[in-house]
């Protein structure tokens, strides 16, 4: 069997049963969403830093605006005060999907990631002005992830479009599903799809550092397609975490699932929004070099390559112009430590060791997440004569996820010299 003879059913709408996840920051961009689209799966741009992405697209000055409103608490360790400027935020959100919008062909569809954990100083008004803005403009779907999303619905309930924008969850447990559809009934809105992502999956992951390797996709998609049955519940499922090769899927398929989310296999693609060198770092890349750690300010495990260039990299906090993981109280892992660490050696040498400046780290793309797999990806392109490997374009690995059997992978063309 192949991820082909299936198709994947939202709605009033067919497609080929392939999703491309979301990646941040600005790592799944628009060109590789549109790909998706074109060849009729669905892909997914992704909300992180909206307003420094559009800034670097459209040369908008969203991020300066913001810098210069609060330029005089640069060093300041209280970040209480900084805040977006939410119709500012809504314009970035706005012209960023619009304009991804306005370029879609083919049958598919866009969707966007909306991390709850990017709570940027407040977090239901950062988040419902993301998501209003979202569907204001047009986007196909909405995949709610980083967090359990228990008030998400309910924030954007009154939004003439909430019943036919397509909404979806992600979850890595039956439990975290099942508290997400208690709270969902409240709004009577049930989830369009379902995806679960287990503990290979690339970015942040709701596994524990030391006890992710216990747990298994498909286990957690078996009972999660258990329950759904015993609730009569027809919601379309959607493994994601580990599905290198278009037979992996297809064996989901065949369990039950109605479609796969893929990610890292597109992370050195042409279109995929990493640059080129650090795209050859995740192709050299060994299974040795991928750890899991918690550097995160978010609090969540995340995966990475032991190379990132973030672990070694201490820098002044700038949550003026960023401040993205700022939470309700204007309060950030990374800014504290960097702060507790200064206080002690005021004018001395700072680092902080456990704790990574995520926003500016990942808005630099010297934060290199993964999926487990990445040391697999040298095995899907072919070494180039000065010893780089070719990239791929993103239809290549749609199709061969979509077409290929038996666990092949089709290998690119050669490029000619
Ligand atoms: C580089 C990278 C960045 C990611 N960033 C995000 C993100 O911002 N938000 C999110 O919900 N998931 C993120 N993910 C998870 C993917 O969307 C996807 O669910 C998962 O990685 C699929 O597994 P695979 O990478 O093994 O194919 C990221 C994954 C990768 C590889």
């Amino acid at each position: 069997m192949k991820i082909d003879d299936f198709r994947l059913k939202l709605g009033k709408k067919e497609f080929v049963p392939i999703v491309i996840g979301g990646m941040g920051v600005n790592i799944s961009t628009t060109e590789l969403a549109l790909e998706a689209a074109r060849l009729g799966g669905i892909g997914h741009i992704s909300d992180a830093l909206v307003p420094t992405v559009v800034d670097q697209r459209f040369h908008t000055h969203f991020v300066m605006n913001k810098l210069k409103r609060y330029q005089s608490n640069i060093g300041n360790r209280d970040k209480s005060k900084v805040h977006f400027d939410l119709e500012e935020l809504a314009k970035a959100q706005r012209l960023y999907v619009s304009k991804t919008m306005e370029a879609k062909q083919g049958e598919g569809d866009i969707f966007i990631n909306c991390m709850e954990k990017l709570t940027m100083n407040d977090p239901p008004g950062t988040l419902r002005t993301r998501l209003i803005a979202a569907m204001d403009a047009g986007i196909d779907g909405i995949t709610l992830s980083a967090g359990l999303n228990l008030r998400s619905l309910e924030l954007v309930q009154d939004h003439p479009r909430f019943h036919d924008v397509k909404i979806g969850i992600i979850v890595s447990s039956v439990r975290a599903l099942k508290i997400f559809l208690r709270r969902a009934s409240r709004v009577r809105r049930l989830p369009d799809y379902i995806i679960v992502e287990g503990p290979l999956a690339g970015g942040h992951l709701g596994f524990g550092v030391k006890d992710w390797h216990r747990y298994d996709l498909k286990e957690i998609v078996r009972e999660v397609l258990i329950f759904l049955k015993a609730e009569d519940l027809k919601i379309p499922v959607i493994p994601a975490g580990g599905v290198f090769t278009g037979t992996d899927g297809a064996d989901f398929l065949q369990m039950g699932a109605s479609a796969l989310q893929v990610a890292t296999r597109f992370t050195v693609t042409k279109e995929s929004g990493l640059p080129d060198d650090v795209k050859q770092k995740y192709l050299e890349a060994e299974e040795q070099d991928v750890v899991v750690n918690s550097v995160s300010p978010t609090g969540y495990p995340m995966r990475m390559l032991k190379q990132t260039p973030a672990l070694s990299a201490t820098t002044k906090p700038n949550c003026e112009a960023l401040g993205y993981i700022l939470d309700s109280q204007g309060n950030c892992a990374y800014a504290k430590a960097y702060y507790d660490a200064y206080e002690k050696k005021p004018g001395g040498e700072i680092i902080v060791k456990d704790k990574i400046c995520l926003c500016l780290q990942m808005k630099t793309y010297r934060c290199w997440t993964c999926g487990h797999n990445v040391y697999r990806l040298k095995d899907t392109t072919r070494r180039l004569s000065d010893g780089s490997y070719q990239l791929l374009t993103a239809e290549h690995v749609f199709r061969d996820y979509q077409f290929s059997a038996d666990h092949q992978i089709q290998l690119p063309t050669p490029r000619t010299p």
